[in-house]
């Protein structure tokens, strides 16, 4: 309580309020630290069968750490791939989690080094250069899985045909790499259900959002795939910023895993400051996989979503249809194609986020984090 400023304070109480009526309404106490969400109506029915697949990365591991307390989700694997920070930091912050949630069931994968064509472009300035915002957590004990992560994906889907969903919180480079490989998994896969893009302005350049920015063929792979899609993007997740009050709480919920979620926020909170950023990090992952545990707390509506590749200042942008036609850019004099609209009727590919409810989203996010009951699958 003593880092929470006075004026907080009050806000603090309230908020422990709506997590505490949070914690009624899903019919268990959601008391900080003490969660026992085994009890409530949504994790008595059959845990979804999920694959995740992260760049930790600072709300990647908000995100993982959080999706390993949740009894809604059965975690078959974790993959890692190149993007916030390199693989030879995803990786082993993707194991650090595991071990942190006391999780070393799950197994977990490496992927991709770099994107399908395109050169790695990371982001240390907003993850710190090890990706954890520069907290040192001991060197992971335990190993990954010898498969690369494409390949057990592939092997999971099909183990579990119409029964996986795959959780995409980073750049899509391992799923494309699966699906190259293996394209009738497509068919097989129950749903994915990504952060990335953004249907109002990129993140990275004014049109894409980073994670489609990074691999964008991969992105567009995915779109065309036919698989059932759920997008959370930035029109709903810069709606979501980790405040002071939350890591407040997060630091009273006394667990390992809470405490080590708010060693990582503070530390990003202390590189934004020395970038004269007064902000703090959006939860962009953890509202993603929040869109599975309850789906409630969006809206979403049905687009038809495309991936620019080929623009020099818009590739990785996600353009998205409400209705047909669907017009595409005025086709070049030296080229025989007709100038009019696309004959393609409209077709919708994907559930794209676009409204949010914060409050409960933090309630659900605090709750699981400060959660002390170890799950297992
Ligand atoms: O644009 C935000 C996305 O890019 C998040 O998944 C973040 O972790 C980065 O991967
Ligand atoms: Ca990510």
């Amino acid at each position: 309580m003593s880092k929470i400023p006075k004026r907080n304070r009050r806000d603090f109480l309230g908020f422990c309020g709506g997590t505490l009526l949070a914690g009624m309404l899903e019919g268990s106490t959601l008391m900080l630290g003490e969660n026992d969400p085994s009890k409530n109506r949504e994790s008595r029915r059959t845990p979804k069968k999920v694959i995740i697949d992260t760049d930790p990365g600072v709300d990647d591991a908000f995100a993982l750490l959080m999706v390993m307390r949740s009894p809604e989700l059965n975690i078959l694997a974790i993959t890692a791939v190149a993007g916030n920070v390199p693989l030879s930091c995803t990786l082993p912050n993707a194991l650090r989690m595991v071990e942190i949630a006391e999780r070393t069931d799950i197994p977990v994968a490496g992927g991709a080094s770099e994107p399908l064509i395109r050169k790695l472009v990371t982001a240390a300035y907003a993850h710190g250069e090890n990706g954890l915002g520069g907290v040192n957590f001991p060197a992971p004990k335990i190993r990954p899985v010898k498969e690369h992560a494409a390949e057990l994906m592939c092997r999971l889907i099909r183990e579990n045909p119409g029964e996986v969903y795959l959780i995409g919180i980073g750049p899509l480079t391992n799923l494309g790499l699966a699906l190259r490989q293996d394209p009738d998994i497509a068919k097989m896969i129950r749903g994915i259900v990504l952060m990335g893009g953004s249907l109002s302005s990129g993140n990275v350049t004014p049109a894409a959002e980073f994670n489609f920015y990074v691999d964008p063929e991969a992105a567009s792979m995915v779109f065309d795939s036919g698989i059932p899609i759920t997008m959370v993007g930035l029109d709903v997740t810069r709606k979501v910023e980790l405040t002071e009050l939350h890591i407040g709480l997060l630091e009273a919920g006394g667990g390992r895993v809470s405490a080590a979620a708010a060693r990582i926020a503070r530390k990003i909170m202390e590189l934004y400051r020395k970038q004269g950023n007064s902000g703090g990090p959006n939860m962009h992952d953890p509202l993603a996989v929040s869109a599975l545990i309850h789906p409630e707390i969006l809206t979403f509506e049905n687009y038809h979503i495309e991936i620019e590749t080929s623009g020099d200042i818009t590739a990785g942008e996600s353009v998205g249809w409400k209705h047909g036609p669907l017009w595409y850019s005025a086709p070049l004099q030296a080229t025989n194609v007709d100038g009019q609209a696309s004959s393609q009727s409209f077709r919708s590919n994907a559930k794209v986020a676009t409204g949010v409810n914060s409050q409960k989203f933090f309630e659900l996010l605090i709750s699981r984090l400060t959660a002390n009951t170890v799950i297992h699958s």
